[in-house]
């Protein structure tokens, strides 16, 4: 099992809180957080349209609350799902390279657990870099 500390804990109850509100039709329920250089923490969840790319990942919900307040860095993201499949509990491609835009750096931590109701699922917490999930980001 992952170790995590108080506030990377913090951290994924928050995304956790966010899964309260996301909007699914189609799919699963996906709640995100980011700490960003302000030092406050964002959340964001998945948002569904019946056209499914008119809707928006939970991570870029939580990037897109962070810019809302000022921030255009973030320092680190946690991601919570109730997907009953594995491969599914961790951000999609275009989420990652949405993370690495608004990334401090290509080594800030991702970390990703599924949730059962009201309870994160520490147990299986997975905790990895930008670099880990997207070693080939697209930028200038
Ligand atoms: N989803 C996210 O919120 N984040 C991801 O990185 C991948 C997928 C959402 C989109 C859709 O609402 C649901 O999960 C099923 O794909």
């Amino acid at each position: 099992m992952v170790k995590v500390g108080r506030a990377e804990e913090k951290l994924l109850r928050e995304a956790l809180k966010a899964m309260d509100n996301t909007h699914v039709l189609w799919g699963f329920r996906v709640g995100a957080s980011v700490l960003a250089e302000d030092g406050k923490i964002y959340s964001g969840c998945n948002v569904e349209s019946w056209i499914s790319g008119l809707g928006i990942c939970a991570e870029r919900c939580a990037i897109n609350h962070a810019v809302l307040h000022g921030n255009k860095k973030i320092k680190g993201i946690a991601i919570v799902t109730d997907s009953k499949t594995e491969s599914e509990t961790k951000p999609c491609g275009a989420c990652l390279q949405y993370i690495f835009d608004f990334a401090e750096n290509p080594e800030i931590k991702i970390f990703m657990a599924k949730v059962d109701g009201e309870k994160v699922l520490f147990e299986t917490l997975k905790v990895k870099t930008l670099n880990d999930l997207l070693p080939e980001p697209f930028h200038k």
